[in-house]
């Protein structure tokens, strides 16, 4: 069975006739559920198909295949997203109450790291597209501020790209980091397409981050949930991290997602080059087309301003809807009702579809015909830009102080100056506004003007009625 790559032994493995007196319940056998999912292929770890948690056979070959790929030392197979990935990443390089280095605009899962792990975060806020709303670069110099007020920092923390696909300067910051004898972490679980190709710019792993995460299933052909952690250098510990993978991951893991991960590595293996330079062929033609655009602006493409971020991830694109007469989430509910495309999100500014090299030459049509037919009846818009708000909210207390406290549900508009007990996010992107131990700004006490209400979410539900707080 040498040589034959995770799915082909799975799908022998599936013809075998061998009857599973073991996990999982459905033994395989679809035939009374009806529905059309790989049961076929659903086992569990029965031997000749390795341990995730110890890896030495079929799934160490995909790891190693993942790292060679990514030029990483070493890769962790993740079937818990990019957020189990961080997880284990964050508990593997910091100790109950180490100060860490944020980029205030990480995602929620690097948030539950560190509540998780008692750490206590400093917080790089990146500037504001005032256009749109879009976070931009992080810059080294705030990272090596930032060093320099916490020097006992443990670990930095940025994400590049971003949702949006807004890069930071990661040699830059891998060098500010690595002055102070520190790790970087980089959240690239949008950034999993990076390094294949010079039209996409290089990888976090190449750029020199010590940990790398990215989600195989947002930028790749791979099943929802599949994700890496690369990781290079010597400034991190493997066998904790090897101990805090295990630790956030399932201890039954998915042989499903496990082989969506390793055709996904395969394919851009045989057949990356090719499909790269297809994948640059009609994002270069769609970006042609944006030229031609009156009242929208495609994010990137010209009019954002002097030097508004480092760099940008080609295959996102995100349409600027402040210089016309339609929001965008009215401009996704256009495309969605007049034209069937579904976009990835809708902020009050712009519309963001999300491309891979999966997307074809047709599906890059509809959308550039669908917005030059939407922009050709637009109107000028007033030039709106987003309402100011301060960078950061003044800090009471780290979250994981607050365990035992008492809070209450307070009215919203009654909240300003109170401690929050919880989380408000906006949610896509997982980006939070406030954390718990932070005093609530006067401007999320009005009910975050400026900001798509319905994306955003608190931890217990009551925003934007109600946020928890302290009692006093
Ligand atoms: C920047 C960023 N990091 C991490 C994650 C978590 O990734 P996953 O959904 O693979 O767990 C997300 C998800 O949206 C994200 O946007």
């Amino acid at each position: 069975m040498d040589g034959l790559s995770l799915n082909e032994l799975l799908n022998a493995y599936s013809l075998s006739g061998a009857y599973p007196m073991h996990m999982p319940g459905h033994k395989r056998n679809g035939s009374l559920l009806g529905a059309e999912l790989p049961y076929r292929l659903d086992i569990t770890e029965i031997p000749g198909f390795d341990n995730l948690q110890s890896p030495e056979g079929v799934l160490k070959s995909t790891a190693e295949l993942a790292a060679r790929l990514y030029g990483a030392e070493r890769a962790y197979l993740s079937v818990n997203g990019s957020t189990g990935a961080i997880l284990a990443a964050v508990r593997a390089c910091a100790k109950p109450y180490d100060q860490v280095i944020v980029a205030r605009n990480c995602h929620k899962s690097v948030y539950s790291a560190m509540e998780i792990g008692l750490l206590k975060p400093s917080f790089i806020a990146p500037d504001v597209d005032p256009d749109t709303g879009i976070a931009r670069s992080v810059e080294p110099a705030q990272v090596r501020e930032a060093l320099k007020a916490n020097p006992g920092a443990k670990l930095v923390v940025v994400t590049s790209p971003t949702y949006e696909g807004v890069l930071s300067d990661i040699r830059g910051i891998a060098e500010a980091a690595h002055e102070s004898g520190i790790p970087l972490l980089v959240d690239s679980a949008h950034g999993a397409h990076l390094g294949f190709s010079p039209f996409f710019g290089e990888s976090a792993v190449q750029a020199g981050a010590d940990l790398t995460v990215v989600s195989l299933h947002k930028t790749l052909p791979a099943l929802t949930q599949s994700a890496l952690l690369l990781s290079r250098g010597g400034l991190t510990d493997e066998a904790a991290l090897h101990n805090a993978v295990n630790a956030f991951q399932t201890s039954s893991p998915s042989y499903v997602l496990l082989a969506s991960i390793d055709a996904c590595l395969r394919l851009l293996e045989t057949q990356g080059g090719r499909l790269f330079a297809d994948y640059e062929r009609r994002l270069k033609r769609f970006r042609d087309k944006m030229g031609r655009l009156r009242r929208l602006r495609l994010y990137g493409l010209k009019g954002d301003g002097p030097r508004p971020y480092y760099g940008l991830d080609p295959g996102k694109l995100a349409i600027a809807t402040n210089a016309a007469d339609i929001t965008g989430p009215e401009l996704a509910e256009l495309l969605r009702g007049e034209y069937k495309i579904e976009t990835e999100m809708a902020a009050p500014e712009y519309a963001l579809a999300m491309t891979s090299l999966c997307d074809t030459d047709e599906g890059f049509e509809l959308l550039s015909e669908a917005l030059l037919k939407i922009d050709a009846g637009l109107k000028e818009g007033s030039a709106r830009s987003m309402p100011e708000r301060p960078a950061l909210p003044q800090r009471a207390a780290f979250p994981y102080e607050l365990a035992g406290e008492e809070g209450e549900p307070v009215e919203l508009c009654r909240c300003a100056g109170r401690v929050s007990m919880e989380y408000v996010w906006a949610y896509p992107p997982g980006v939070p506004l406030i954390a718990p131990g932070e005093i609530v700004p006067d401007w999320l006490a009005k009910g975050a003007p400026g900001l798509e209400t319905r994306s955003l979410h608190s931890t217990r539900g009551g925003f934007p009625l109600r946020l928890y707080c302290k009692k006093e």
